[in-house]
C-alpha cells in the first residue's frame, strides 16, 4: 500500500516492502544504477531511491528522469550507508506518472530567489522553503481552532460580502454585478444587493452579534483591504483570526491574546520541528532561540502615552515625527518592541481620534480601551479593543465619524437589548506566519499573494 514519506520515516521497519509516490528532486547516475531523490510534500525530507540497471525501464525511462517528474516507486526499505539519511528504498519497480521537460521546468537544483518564485506561484510549493511554509501554515490553522475549541469558543462564519465597513478606513473593495448580456463596454455597475456592498475588511461586527448570544466566539476567514501599500507586511487579501468575548474587559482580552500567541509558538515548534529547523538555518539565523525567548518571557505592557514618551526620548530620528496623537508608524512600533523592550509589547489606550468608532471610550474621554500587540521583526501583529457597549456614547462616536447610524441599526440594537461589556481582537494570520518562520516578506507566507497590481492566478 502507498505510504506517505513522513509516515514511512516514522514507522516503516527496515526490510519492509513500501510504495511511495512523489516528484523527483534530483537524479544521479553512477556505475550502472541511479540515485533518485523523491519528495512527496508530506515532510521536508526526501527519500532516496536506488534504481538498478536491471529494472525493465531503466534505459528507456529512469535514465531520462529529471526534476519535477512524478513517479510511483515500490521496493524494499533498507539501511542507507549514505550520510544524512537512515533509510532508502531499493526499487523493485518504478512507474513514471508524469514527465517534466527539463528544458522548460523552471525549478533547478540551485537556490532560487523568492522574487523569482513569486512569478511561478503554481510551482513554488515544490521548493523546500515554500513547502515548509505551507505545512507550518496548515498546522497553525489547526492549532488556532484547537486553542479556541478547547476553551469553549464557537466558530462563527461571518460574511465575506458585507454592507458595513468595520474599520471605517475606506479600504473596502466595492462589489458590482454585471447582468447577463452586459458587455464589458457600457456595462453599468448594478447594485445587486440594492445598496453598496463590498468585501469584508473584518468579521468583527458580525462576530459581536454572535458573542451577544453565544458568549465566546471566533471567526477565522479571509479579509480584504484595498490599501495601496506595497510593503513587506501588507496584502490586499489576508486571513484574520478574530475572537470576540462577551462579559469581557480589556485585561482578559490581552490575556487571551498573549496565551494564544504563546500556545501557537509552542505547538508549531513541537509539531513542525523539521520545518522550523529549516527556517532557523536558512531564513533567519537564531529564529528558534528568539521564539523560545518569546515563550518564556511575559509580554511587556505600556500605554500609548508612555510609548510616545519613550519615542520622544529616543536617541534616533524617525522618518515620521512623533507627537501625542499620531498613529504609530511601523518604524516607531519596531523601535519600541525591538530596541526598547526586546520582546513582544502590548500598547494600550490609544487616542480616540485615530481609532475606529467601536472602541470603548475611557474615562479620560480622549483615549479608548484599545490594545495592539507589537512583535520584533514585524511590528503590529494583533489589533484589538474593548467595545463600546453604551448606546449613547457609541451613537455619538458614530455621528462624529460621519457614519449613518441608520445603516448600523442592527449593531446598535445589540446595545439596546441586553448590552454587556465585551472585547476582542484580530490576529493577522500571515503576520503570525512571518513571525514564526522569519520570512522577510509577507508574500512568501500565503499561497497566492494579492497585492496592488499583482494577482497572477
Ligand atoms: O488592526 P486591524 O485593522 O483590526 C481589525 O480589523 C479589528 N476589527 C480586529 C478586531 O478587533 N476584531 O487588523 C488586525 C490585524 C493586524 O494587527 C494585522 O496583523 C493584520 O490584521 N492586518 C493585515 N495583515 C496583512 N495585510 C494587511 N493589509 C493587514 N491589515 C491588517
Ligand atoms: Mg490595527
Amino acid at each position: 500500500m502507498q505510504i506517505r514519506i513522513k509516515n514511512l520515516l516514522k514507522q516503516s521497519p527496515v526490510g519492509s516492502c513500501v510504495q511511495v509516490a512523489g516528484w523527483i528532486r534530483t537524479r544521479r547516475d553512477t556505475g550502472g544504477f541511479s540515485f533518485l531523490e523523491v519528495n512527496d510534500g508530506s515532510c521536508l525530507a526526501n527519500i532516496q531511491v536506488i534504481a538498478q540497471g536491471s529494472l525493465a525501464n531503466y534505459e528507456t525511462e529512469i535514465k531520462r528522469l529529471s526534476a519535477g517528474c512524478s513517479v510511483r516507486v515500490e521496493g524494499m526499505l533498507q539501511t542507507s550507508p549514505a550520510k544524512g539519511q537512515d533509510v532508502e528504498i531499493l526499487a523493485s519497480g518504478l512507474t513514471v506518472v508524469g514527465w517534466a521537460d527539463p528544458e522548460h521546468y523552471p525549478l533547478q537544483k540551485k537556490r532560487h530567489s523568492f522574487e523569482f518564485l513569486r512569478e511561478i506561484s503554481h510551482l513554488r510549493p515544490r521548493t523546500n522553503a515554500l513547502g515548509a511554509v505551507a505545512r507550518v501554515r496548515s498546522r497553525l490553522s489547526y492549532a488556532i481552532h484547537t486553542f479556541f475549541q478547547e476553551r469553549g469558543f464557537s466558530q462563527v462564519h461571518t460574511p465575506i460580502i458585507t454592507t458595513s465597513d468595520c474599520e471605517g478606513a475606506g479600504e473596502m473593495f466595492q462589489l458590482t454585478a454585471m447582468a447577463a448580456g452586459d458587455g464589458p463596454r457600457g456595462a453599468e455597475a448594478r447594485e445587486f444587493f440594492g445598496r453598496r456592498a463590498g468585501l469584508t475588511v473584518s468579521g468583527q461586527l458580525q462576530a459581536e452579534v454572535y458573542a451577544m448570544a453565544l458568549g465566546d466566539v471566533y471567526t477565522f476567514g479571509p479579509t480584504f483591504r484595498a490599501e495601496n501599500s506595497n510593503t513587506s507586511r501588507h496584502l490586499a487579501e489576508f486571513w484574520m483570526i478574530e475572537p470576540e468575548m462577551a462579559f469581557c474587559d480589556l485585561a482578559r482580552n490581552m490575556r487571551v491574546a498573549e496565551e494564544l500567541l504563546t500556545y501557537l509558538l509552542d505547538d508549531v515548534m513541537t509539531h513542525c520541528a523539521e520545518d522550523m529547523d529549516l527556517f532557523d538555518r536558512f531564513i533567519e539565523k537564531g529564529l528558534l532561540t528568539r521564539l523560545r525567548g518569546v515563550m518564556e518571557n511575559e509580554f511587556a505592557r505600556i500605554t500609548y502615552t508612555e510609548a510616545v514618551d519613550r519615542l520622544l526620548q529616543a536617541k534616533k530620528t524617525f522618518q515620521y515625527p512623533v507627537q501625542w496623537g499620531i498613529d504609530l508608524q511601523s518604524e516607531h512600533e519596531r523601535y519600541l518592541t525591538e530596541e526598547v523592550f526586546g520582546r513582544p509589547l502590548i500598547v494600550t489606550d490609544y487616542p480616540a481620534a485615530i481609532k475606529p468608532f467601536y472602541m470603548r471610550v475611557n474615562d479620560d474621554v480622549r483615549t479608548v480601551a484599545a490594545m495592539d500587540i507589537l512583535v520584533p521583526g514585524i511590528g503590529e501583529i494583533i489589533g484589538g479593543s474593548q467595545r463600546e457597549e453604551r448606546l449613547e456614547v457609541l451613537t455619538a462616536r458614530m455621528e462624529a465619524a460621519g457614519i449613518n447610524c441608520e445603516d448600523y441599526g442592527w449593531y446598535l440594537d445589540l446595545r439596546r437589548y441586553g448590552t454587556v461589556p465585551h472585547a476582542g481582537f484580530g490576529l493577522g494570520f500571515e503576520r503570525l506566519i512571518q513571525f514564526v518562520s522569519g520570512m522577510a516578506n509577507i508574500r512568501e507566507v500565503i499561497p497566492f499573494p494579492r497585492t496592488p497590481g499583482f494577482a497572477p492566478c
